[in-house]
C-alpha cells in the first residue's frame, strides 16, 4: 500500500455508518458514538436497486436527527436520488452524497441539494474513473471515494482507492474547493487509516470499525483516534 503523504495539518473527521451498529438499541449506539467524540453520523440509505440490500429511509434520518445533535450525513446508494433528496434534507440531515452513477443529471441534483441549505456530496463507485465527476467538481461540497463496492460493511479495503483519493483532492484544489473535504468509505480502521489519511482524506466513514462484537463503541474510536494521532492529525 503506497503512502505517498499529502501535506495537511486539516483535522479529520471520524463518521461511523449506523450500517453495522446494533439497530436494536440504536439510541444508545449512536449516544456511544457521541461520547466518544466522532463528528458526524453517516447513514447508508440503500434501495435494493443500485445497490442489492435494503436498508432503510428518509424515516430513519428523522429518527436519527431526534437522536443526536451531531450533524448527519445520508448517503444515497438508490436509484432515482432525484426522488429522495427532499426527504432527506427535511428529516433534518446536514449532507446528501450522491452517486454520480445514479442519475442522468447530477449537476442539477447536487444544485437541489444546496438549494435546499445541505452540503452536496458526490461520490463514485471504485469502478467509475474519477473524470466522471469533472463537470461537478466545481459545485460539490465534498468527493467521497468508495474504497469498496457499496453494499455492505466489513469489507476489504481496495488499496488501488489511495490513487483515487490523491486525484480526487488534486480536483478539488485545482477548481478552488481546498475546503471541500475528500471522503472516503469502506474499509477504513486502524490499519489503513494512515495511508487513506496520507492520500489526502479529512472525512473518513467508519462503519464496522466502529460497530463491531470485539470492543466497546469508545474504546474502537479511541483506536481510530490514536492511530491519527500517531499522524499529528
Ligand atoms: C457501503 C457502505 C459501507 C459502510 C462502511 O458499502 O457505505 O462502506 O458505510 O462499512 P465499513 O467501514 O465496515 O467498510
Amino acid at each position: 500500500m503506497t503512502t505517498t503523504t499529502h501535506k495537511s495539518s486539516q483535522s479529520v473527521a471520524i463518521a461511523p455508518s449506523i450500517l453495522n451498529a446494533d439497530w436494536t438499541r440504536l439510541a444508545e449506539q449512536i449516544a456511544d458514538a457521541e461520547a466518544a467524540g466522532v463528528d458526524w453520523i453517516s447513514l447508508d440509505v440503500m434501495d435494493g436497486n443500485f445497490v442489492p440490500p435494503i436498508t432503510f429511509g428518509a424515516q430513519m434520518a428523522s429518527a436519527v436527527r431526534s437522536l443526536t445533535y451531531l450533524p448527519i450525513e445520508a448517503h444515497l446508494m438508490v436509484e432515482h436520488p432525484e426522488d429522495h433528496i427532499g426527504d432527506f434534507i427535511a428529516a433534518g440531515v446536514n449532507c446528501v452524497t450522491i452517486h454520480i452513477e445514479s442519475t442522468r443529471h447530477p449537476h442539477r441534483l447536487l444544485q437541489q441539494i444546496a438549494d435546499g441549505g445541505v452540503e452536496a456530496g458526490v461520490t463514485l463507485n471504485p469502478g467509475t474513473p474519477l473524470s466522471e465527476l469533472e463537470a461537478v467538481v466545481p459545485i460539490c461540497d465534498r468527493i467521497q471515494i468508495m474504497s469498496v463496492n457499496p453494499g455492505w460493511g466489513g469489507q476489504k479495503f481496495i488499496p488501488e482507492s489511495l490513487d483515487r483519493i490523491r486525484q480526487a483532492r488534486e480536483m478539488l484544489d485545482a477548481c478552488g474547493r481546498e475546503s471541500s473535504p475528500v471522503a472516503v468509505d469502506g474499509g477504513v480502521n486502524e490499519s489503513t487509516i494512515a495511508a487513506i489519511v496520507n492520500a489526502g482524506a479529512t472525512w473518513l466513514v467508519a462503519g464496522s470499525a466502529v460497530y463491531n462484537d470485539r470492543e466497546s463503541v469508545a474504546d474502537a474510536v479511541a483506536r481510530l483516534r490514536r492511530a491519527l494521532d500517531a499522524l499529528g492529525r
